[in-house]
């Protein structure tokens, strides 16, 4: 009862296990939420199965000194993010710390933990190269102490199979789980974890459209981070490549005057986007709510300690269809089966089962086909999924909104590496983006165009920042047909101004202080973004060392190399005309280094990139590096650009030191990300 834990040590999670009657302790280290996700699913799933509680923890909110007094009857289980390279969440620091600090003591004295069960599930992506090593660390630290798994090591790949790695290890892990604590199934029951209710007197200056967090409607300012977003005005919007045909790349740059938001170069923005009006009306339709999308609904934990409503309430369907949760996803297996009663028909209804049940027919129809859930739901009832969908033409099921609200994630913010400096652009923030659009396999779904959210949401605010109606094609191609004109809804307008919900997120990759040290650059692509922003900062501190110590000021500076590609020079060439005015005031301290892979081709018509680059400059980089204390950033695509720079990166650097690429360069590349002298910023 509140009374017993009013007294306790509010840090102490053995207490509150016991408490709570609580048999799980589920611990998640969540920098962006999904691996909060999986551990609520994880306590959710004890308690339908066996009807055993869990407490779900932040890890930062608790001390693990008493890790070794958790009951013999109870179990802890680990569901660990690893980020970036390598590194635990922020918010799993401590405890990380902690598992491997020879001094840290459990409270009985000593590291043992012998007797304490565990579970460990990580996640990570396997195009990093340090895949899932946080998790693994996590489980040899607990065994080492002599703590027992219960199953196996759960290894989630967020680049694209988590949640089939998931559904693959939890039945295995389950199983055990169930022999190791002696429990059986079926003692547990499908409970709902919201109750959702329509409210008709709600007062109307108190109902949430769109806005991120809760003090949003107080206007309380506080600081604006990951919690509290600002709505950031858009200064200018416009469109990078000169021929946009298929592809299109838009430069934003969002206001931020006034909101007590700093940034530094290499820093990265989350952008929050919201769903396309095509999409929003879709899933309405297809849930029989399109009439009623401005209703005013209020929804409740039915158990606050495994779900939190996971967007300010009270708000309307329509606004949590297009601003909280994330409906353009391609839709998960494991809600399915949840979903197929309330099937319009039979026969949507085996569909769907036959979807939950098969990984492989999932995997043709869905995954192949990009399926979200509202042209899931479509598909299946047998309604035209190209069609823009209305309430006639969409079939209606009887799915409980509170199964949506539990069953689809929260809509996440984008993150995008900022490609301004504060030191020219203090009340701006800019962003370089690709927006992202292609088309669906067509194998056994019918073949449309997939937009990105974040980058389509972006462009279509391009054109209602600049007062421009949204065409409905760029050349060849549909423009971004989901938004309506008049851009988003929502809470973010004010008048016909719509403002972007924005956070900064602080990054590692900076430059080094003293500009005597020689910088490399590699970024194809948007990967030239951050160095935007690099070389704007040289440039700030090249106007303030010359305006104090002359024009000879840049003498002893260090070269400042960008490597860049694209594919041709008259078409996605990014910011073409302002690297030649850097240029101007590094005093040719700067160099730029173009490969145009659709427009100068090696003699044999093979393509050339910037590694190519790299490898004809490579004596300069030796040198750079290996006597000139030179630091190397490389930026954007982490399947095979950046492992491709990295090798011939590796091969130049082996041979100036006289050796291999295999033994010497790699032994240098290692060294050089130890020292952050090479660092990465990529994605996948
Ligand atoms: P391509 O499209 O002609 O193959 C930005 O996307 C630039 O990066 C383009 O010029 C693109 O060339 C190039 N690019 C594609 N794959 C690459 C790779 N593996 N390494 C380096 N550059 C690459």
């Amino acid at each position: 009862s509140a009374a017993d834990n009013g007294s306790a040590n509010p840090r102490d999670f053995v207490a509150k296990m016991k408490a709570g009657n609580k048999r799980l302790v589920i611990f998640y280290g969540s920098q962006t939420g999904t691996a909060e996700e999986y551990a609520i699913r994880i306590a959710k799933e004890a308690k339908s199965k066996f009807g055993l509680g869990s407490l779900v923890c932040d890890p930062e909110e608790y001390d693990f000194e008493n890790l070794d007094t958790i009951p013999e009857d109870s179990c802890a289980v680990f569901v660990m993010a690893t980020y970036g390279e390598g590194e635990p969440t922020d918010n799993a620091v401590q405890l990380m710390q902690n598992l491997a600090d020879p001094s840290f003591e459990f409270s009985k004295g000593g590291r043992r933990l012998d007797g304490l069960k565990y579970v460990v599930f990580g996640l990570g992506n396997r195009t990093y190269e340090h895949f899932n090593v946080i998790s693994k660390q996590t489980d040899e630290h607990l065994s080492s102490m002599g703590a027992h798994r219960i199953g196996e090591l759960g290894i989630g790949d967020d680049d694209k199979s988590m949640e089939e790695d998931y559904l693959e290890w939890k039945d295995g892990m389950w199983e055990a789980f169930a022999r190791e604590m002696g429990v059986e199934e079926g003692q547990g029951a499908d409970s709902p974890d919201f109750a959702v209710s329509e409210l008709t007197d709600a007062n109307p200056e108190k109902v949430y459209h769109g806005e991120l967090s809760a003090r949003a409607l107080t206007r309380s300012k506080g600081i604006h981070d990951a919690k509290n977003p600002f709505p950031a005005r858009i200064k200018v919007s416009r469109e990078l490549f000169s021929k946009s045909g298929e592809r299109n790349c838009v430069h934003v740059e969002l206001d931020i005057e006034g909101s007590g938001i700093t940034y530094q170069h290499g820093d990265h923005v989350g952008v929050w986007p919201s769903n396309a009006d095509i999409e929003v009306a879709r899933l309405l339709c297809a849930l029989g709510l399109y009439e009623k999308r401005d209703t005013v609904v209020g929804i409740e934990s039915l158990d606050p300690a495994l779900a939190k409503v996971p967007f300010p309430v009270p708000t309307t369907y329509d606004a949590v269809l297009r601003h909280y949760l994330d409906i353009s996803a391609v839709a998960g297996r494991q809600m399915l089966n949840a979903l197929a009663k309330f099937a319009p028909s039979p026969a949507a209804e085996e569909f769907l089962r036959k979807l939950g049940s098969s990984k492989d027919e999932f995997h043709a129809v869905v995954t192949d086909g990009c399926l979200k859930l509202g042209e899931l739901l479509q598909l299946a009832a047998g309604d035209d999924i190209k069609a823009e969908p209305t309430p006639e033409n969409t079939t209606k099921w009887a799915i409980p909104f509170d199964i949506i609200v539990s069953s689809i994630s929260r809509l996440q913010p984008r993150y995008y590496s900022i490609s301004s400096s504060p030191k020219l652009y203090a009340n701006t923030i800019h962003v370089t983006c690709v927006v992202l659009k292609y088309q669906s396999i067509g194998d056994r779904v019918p073949e449309r165009g997939i937009f990105g959210v974040g980058s389509n949401f972006l462009l279509s605010l391009k054109f209602a920042a600049n007062g421009e109606e949204v065409p409905l094609s760029v050349g060849s191609q549909p423009a971004t047909p989901l938004y309506k004109i008049e851009g988003p809804r929502g809470a973010h307008r004010e008048d016909s101004i719509y403002k972007v919900p924005v956070h900064v997120r602080r990054s590692t990759f900076r430059l080094p202080t003293n500009p005597k040290s020689p910088i490399i650059m590699v970024g194809p692509g948007t990967g030239v973004a951050p160095f935007r922003g690099f070389i704007q900062e040289r440039v700030a501190l090249a106007r303030r060392s010359i305006e104090k110590n002359g024009p000879e000021a840049l003498k002893d500076w260090g070269r400042i190399s960008l490597f860049y590609g694209c594919r041709r020079d008259d078409e996605d060439f990014l910011y073409r005309d302002e690297w030649q005015e850097y240029a101007k005031e590094l005093q040719g301290k700067f160099s730029m280094h173009t490969a145009l892979s659709r427009q100068k081709y090696r003699p044999d018509g093979s393509k050339i990139y910037v590694q190519d680059l790299i490898w004809e400059d490579r004596e300069q980089i030796a040198d750079a590096i290996l006597n000139g204390k030179g630091y190397i950033y490389i930026c954007g695509d982490a399947k095979a650009m950046s492992k491709q720079v990295e090798d011939v990166l590796a091969r130049i650097l082996g041979e100036g030191k006289g050796g291999s690429a295999e033994v010497e360069g790699a032994a240098e590349i290692k060294l050089l990300k130890e020292r952050s002298r090479l660092m990465l910023d990529v994605w996948s």
